[in-house]
């Protein structure tokens, strides 16, 4: 496959997003179902979604905000996930499992990011019983990997969560289904390519694309900050190897997330980059750049609905080689929002079929 002008192949999904709510879901919802089919939705909602009641009537806000004159605008099924917090039970597992638009739980170490205050401090004794619920009955949990003790330096959280914490959980669950979300150190794909037993990591656009430098080109970047933050050129090489090698346990997951830009343009910046608008181009930068345009619908497309044990998409999309320019700025409710890599021009356009 050298230098194709198109790129025909089965619609991707998303492992990894963020949709917010009220207006702010309203903004954003209809880009990333432009590009993809089914997307994994994160649960930390200002008020987190801890319960599967909570997870439904969320679900019914996005289709909600997907419609219009009462008709859904476009074919897209959002895949909910429940917030592991230190209450969550056994029970609470089962309910889960027991809902067909229940997907996965989520585990933010407390403090570790964006509406993270409700997340776990106790992970191997008060959440024990819920995570031997999800390994014996198939729920996967979804990992953000970085260990928030102050001590560590915020560029090590990665690397010293593999050791002081995701180690111990396999170790103790090793049927557990692990996802280790947005994979940026070499540590953090060498580990989930050899790891033993049912795991895999997902792999966000900006970290395939871009390093630290990124986030100090010129000045303080606040468009360029996400969590877990962009790390050294090595471990973006390694992230790419990884990502267009054939191993199945690589898969595409945004981690788009929207703040307005007041909120990052700020003295105390959230973390997030927004990258739903453009997913598939800046995906496709990427492979190309490695030489490997021909891995890129298993990434996107394939291998993870075979982690999911979810059917492979049945639709198209095309990406054809024409430059695009990333809009310097898009509505985001009452606000606007900066997506990532604002003002630069990309060599593909996504369209249709
Ligand atoms: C996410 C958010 O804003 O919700 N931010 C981020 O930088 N990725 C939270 C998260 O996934 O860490
Ligand atoms: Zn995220």
């Amino acid at each position: 496959m050298t230098n194709p002008t198109t790129l025909t192949m089965i619609r991707p999904d998303d492992w990894h997003l963020h949709l917010r709510d009220g207006e702010g879901l309203k903004a954003v919802v209809k880009d990333t179902a432009r590009q993809f089919s089914r997307a994994i939705v994160m649960p930390n909602l200002a008020q987190p979604v801890t319960t599967v009641s909570m997870a439904l009537a969320y679900r019914d806000r996005i289709l909600q905000a997907l419609q219009m004159d009462g008709k859904s605008v476009v074919e897209f099924t959002p895949l909910m996930t429940l917030y592991l917090t230190d209450n969550t039970t056994a029970q609470d597992v089962r309910d889960a499992v027991n809902c067909e638009h229940v997907y996965a739980f989520k585990l933010y170490p407390a403090g570790a990011t964006t509406n993270s205050d409700s997340g776990v401090t106790d992970l191997f004794g008060r959440c024990a019983p819920a995570l031997e619920a999800m390994e014996k009955l198939g729920m996967p949990l979804l990992v953000h990997g970085e260990v928030t003790d102050p001590d560590v330096d915020v560029f090590d959280r990665e690397a010293v969560f593999i050791d002081r914490v995701m180690l111990k959980l396999r170790q103790q669950f090793p049927e557990l289904k692990v996802v280790f979300e947005h994979l940026t150190t070499k540590n953090g794909v060498d580990y989930v390519r050899e790891a033993p037993g049912p795991i895999a990591g997902t792999l966000t656009p900006q970290h395939l694309l871009y390093n630290r430098n990124a986030i100090f080109q010129g000045g303080l970047q606040p468009h360029w900050f996400c969590l877990p933050v962009l790390k050294r050129e090595v471990h973006r090489q390694a992230l790419l190897d990884a990502a267009t090698s054939d191993s199945p346990r690589f898969f595409l997951g945004t981690d788009s997330a929207p703040h307005a830009q007041h909120l990052k343009e700020a003295s105390c910046g959230c973390a997030g980059c927004y990258s739903a608008l453009h997913a598939l181009e800046l995906y496709a930068t990427a492979f190309e750049q490695a030489g490997r345009l021909d891995r890129l619908e298993a990434f996107a497309s394939l291998r993870g609905p075979a982690f999911y044990g979810l059917p492979v998409n049945t639709t198209k999309v095309t990406l054809t080689r024409s430059s695009y320019t990333v809009p310097q700025t898009v509505p985001f409710g009452d606000d606007s929002l900066i997506p990532l890599a604002a003002g630069t021009t990309l060599n593909w356009t996504f369209s249709e079929g």
